[in-house]
C-alpha cells in the first residue's frame, strides 16, 4: 500500500467493532442459555477465528450482514471438537478458550499461527492448574496447548502478576466450572470487559479496583449484545487528526469503557482536542468522540495507565514522534509479547522514517518534533504496527509504502477504505 503525505483530515466516520468484545459475545453467547444476537460484531480475522472454534464445538452460529446469532448451549452443552481448535493470530481467542475448555468433560488441543506460537501462555497455565485443571503446552509455556477433562475445579484467589484482561478472564471462565468463587486481584486494573458482559447475562461477579470476584451460576441468561465501535481502531484516526494541519474528525458511536480510554487521556495531556458527545450506557459506556488538529508535546506515560492504553502505545509512539519535546514510555515490557515485539518493531519503523527514538528496558523514548521522512515501512506481520506506520506515513513528506498491509484485516478489514474515503 502506498501513501503519500497529506494535510487534512475532515469527515465523519464509525469504526468497526470492538474487538475485545465481539470475541467476548460469541463466547459467552455460547455458553448461555438462550438466543444472543449481536450487532455492532467485528468481522475480522480474530474474531471469525473466535466463531470457527465454537462453531467446531457444535454450536450453531449465524453470521448475517446485519447481526451475528449465536444459539447458546448451555455451559454444559460444547461438543467434543474432531480435530485440534485453531485460533490463528488471536490471543483472546487462546487464552479465554483455555479458561472455558478447563471447565469441560472433553479433550481439546489449541493452536494458533506462527505468532501465537511465541506468545507466553504460563501465565494462564499456572492459575488453572492451582484451579484443578489439567492443561499441558510446549515447554510449559507456549501453544499447542493440550487440556484434558479435570476431575473437578475449585475456586482460587489469584494474584496475577500482570495486569492483562486475557489472563483474568481465563481464570473468571474457569471459575464458572468451579466448586467455590473465584477470585482475581491484578496490580492495576486490566479492561473489565467479561466482568460487565457476565454480569449482563446474570452472573454474580463482585468488582472492586483490581479484584474480581465470580460466584459460579447455574447458568448464563442469553441477552441482545450490541458492541460499540472499537476505541483501540478509533485511536489511529484520533492520533491522525492530532497530528495533521487541518483535521476535524467525528468518530460516531466509540465504546469508552474507563478501562480503556487512556489513550484519550494521554492525547489531551500530550495537548489534544477532542471532544465527547452523546454519550450512552448499556453494558458499556458508548459516545461520539471528534479530534481537531493540534499542537502536540511530549510526556511521560507509565504506570497504572499503561494498561488502559496497552494496545493504543504504537500509535501514541507516532503521536510522540510528532510532538515537540521527549516521550517517555515506561512499565511496558508487555509490549513485547503482543502480536510482534511492538517495542523494537516501532523504534525500527520510526527511525527508518528519520525520527529519534530509542528502545529502553521496559518502553522506548522518544524525541519528538524532528521532521519525518516517507519510507517503506515494514509491519511484521503485526495489524496494529501496520496501522500505525500508515498513520505516521500522512505526516511524513513524500510517499512511504506499507509492506504486507492485508495484515489489518485482524482488527480493521475496511482501515485503509476509511482512511482514502478521507480525502486529501
Ligand atoms: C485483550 C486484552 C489485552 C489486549 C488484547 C485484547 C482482551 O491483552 O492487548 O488486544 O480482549 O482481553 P492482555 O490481556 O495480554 O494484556
Amino acid at each position: 500500500m502506498k501513501l503519500w503525505q497529506r494535510t487534512s483530515l475532515r469527515g465523519v466516520i464509525t469504526v468497526p467493532g470492538d474487538k475485545s468484545i465481539s470475541h467476548r459475545a460469541v463466547m459467552f453467547g455460547a455458553l448461555a442459555q438462550g438466543t444472543t444476537r449481536i450487532t455492532g460484531f467485528l468481522k475480522g480475522e480474530d474474531c471469525l477465528s473466535t466463531i470457527d472454534c465454537f462453531r467446531r464445538m457444535g454450536v450453531s452460529i449465524e453470521l448475517g450482514e446485519q447481526a451475528v446469532t449465536v444459539q447458546g448451549a448451555g455451559l454444559h452443552g460444547l461438543k467434543k471438537p474432531d480435530s485440534p481448535l485453531y485460533t490463528g493470530n488471536s490471543g483472546t481467542t487462546t487464552r479465554l478458550l483455555c479458561g472455558i475448555l478447563a471447565g469441560q468433560s472433553f479433550e481439546t488441543s489449541l493452536s494458533g499461527d506462527a505468532s501465537i506460537a511465541k506468545r507466553p501462555m504460563g501465565r494462564v497455565i499456572t492459575p488453572l492448574r492451582q484451579m484443578g485443571a489439567d492443561i499441558t503446552g510446549v515447554d510449559g509455556n507456549y501453544c499447542p496447548l493440550t487440556i484434558r477433562p479435570a476431575a473437578g475445579l475449585h475456586g482460587i484467589t489469584y494474584h496475577t502478576p500482570v495486569a492483562s484482561a486475557q489472563l483474568k478472564s481465563a481464570i473468571l471462565l474457569a471459575g464458572l466450572y468451579a466448586q467455590g468463587q473465584t477470585c482475581v486481584v491484578e496490580p492495576a486494573l486490566s479492561r473489565d470487559h467479561t466482568e460487565r458482559m457476565l454480569r449482563a447475562l446474570g452472573v454474580q461477579v463482585d468488582s472492586q479496583g483490581g479484584t474480581a470476584r465470580l460466584t459460579p451460576p447455574d447458568e448464563l441468561r442469553a441477552r441482545d449484545i450490541a458492541v460499540p465501535g472499537d476505541i483501540s481502531s478509533a485511536a489511529f484516526f484520533l492520533v491522525a487528526g492530532a497530528i495533521l494541519p487541518d483535521a476535524e474528525l467525528t468518530i460516531r458511536n466509540v465504546g469508552v469503557n474507563p478501562t480503556r480510554t487512556g489513550i484519550l487521556d494521554a492525547l489531551r495531556d500530550m495537548g489534544a482536542s477532542i471532544t465527547m458527545d452523546n454519550f450512552r450506557d448499556e453494558i458499556e459506556p458508548v459516545c461520539d468522540l471528534t479530534v481537531r488538529s493540534s499542537s502536540l508535546h511530549g510526556i511521560t506515560i507509565g504506570g497504572s495507565l499503561i494498561p488502559r492504553l496497552i494496545d493504543e502505545l504504537p500509535v501514541l509512539a507516532v503521536a510522540a514522534a510528532f510532538a515537540a519535546g521527549e516521550t517517555r514510555i515506561c512499565d511496558a515490557q508487555e509490549l513485547k509479547v503482543k502480536e510482534s515485539n511492538r517495542i523494537a518493531a516501532m523504534v525500527a519503523e520510526l527511525s527508518r522514517a528519520g525520527a529519534d527514538v530509542e528502545e529502553t528496558a521496559d518502553g522506548m523514548v522518544i524525541r519528538g518534533g524532528k521532521p519525518l521522512h516517507g519510507a517503506a515501512f515494514q509491519t511484521y506481520n503485526d495489524h496494529r504496527i501496520a496501522m500505525s506506520m500508515a498513520v505516521c506515513a500522512l505526516g511524513c513528506t513524500g510517499q512511504s509504502e506499507i509492506a504486507d498491509d492485508g495484515v489489518v484485516a485482524i482488527s480493521y478489514p475496511d482501515f485503509f477504505q476509511t482512511l482514502s474515503r478521507l480525502g486529501g
